[in-house]
């Protein structure tokens, strides 16, 4: 079973804080479209597997909160006076979707933990905003990245008690292994830019 603790086999580049904050409002447009797609896929999950038992209170809890995390950046792009600039393909994203098999119960399996390492990784690198922000004295900018990834922690969690029960433990560890061995390469290919991943 999953225990307490992060399922990321790699750490940020230290140079990622700079690169990804060189256009804040690249960065920010980036973030509210992340946002938005957690609460949407959330939601797709709750389309496609409605009988799978507690599954629809948690994954339309996570959706809602998601939805409020939209709410809140967009707020801040507005503070300083920017909209929001247009969804751009997010490379990490689809290199974690790629991984997903398509015979179920690996479908539901898969997809499950490969929202497990986006939650992950987010939250690590909202942390890293909030950090690097405060370093620089971005007072506004550290406290709200550091509420957003205290509400981020304990995503990732949800979406692999969610797997847990459709595979044996060993499986889970298994699939945890490969899948986090897998998004450490997908990351590490890709170059810095003013995005969360
Ligand atoms: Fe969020
Ligand atoms: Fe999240």
């Amino acid at each position: 079973m999953y225990v307490n603790g992060s399922i990321l086999r790699s750490s940020t580049h230290p140079r990622w804080f700079a690169a990804s904050t060189a256009d804040l409002h690249g960065l920010l447009s980036d973030h509210l479209h992340c946002e938005r797609k957690a609460a949407e896929n959330a939601l797709s999950l709750v389309r496609r597997y409605p009988h799978r038992g507690d599954s629809v209170a948690s994954l339309t809890r996570l959706a809602h909160e998601e939805t409020s995390h939209v709410v809140q950046v967009a707020a801040l792009l507005a503070r300083r006076g920017w909209t929001p600039r247009a969804d751009t393909p997010n490379h990490y994203a689809r290199g974690l979707l790629a991984l997903v098999r398509g015979r179920e119960p690996e479908r539901l399996l898969d997809a499950l933990l490969v929202a497990a390492f986006i939650e992950s990784r987010s939250h690590e690198r909202l942390a890293l905003l909030a950090a690097g922000f405060a370093r620089d004295g971005q007072v506004e900018l550290g406290a709200f990245y550091q509420a957003l990834g205290a509400a981020e922690e304990r995503h990732a969690e949800i979406f692999i008690e969610l797997a847990a029960p459709l595979v044996p433990a060993a499986e889970l560890a298994a699939r945890l292994a490969e899948l986090g061995e897998r998004e450490a390469e997908i990351l590490g290919a890709l170059p810095h830019g003013p995005r969360v991943h």
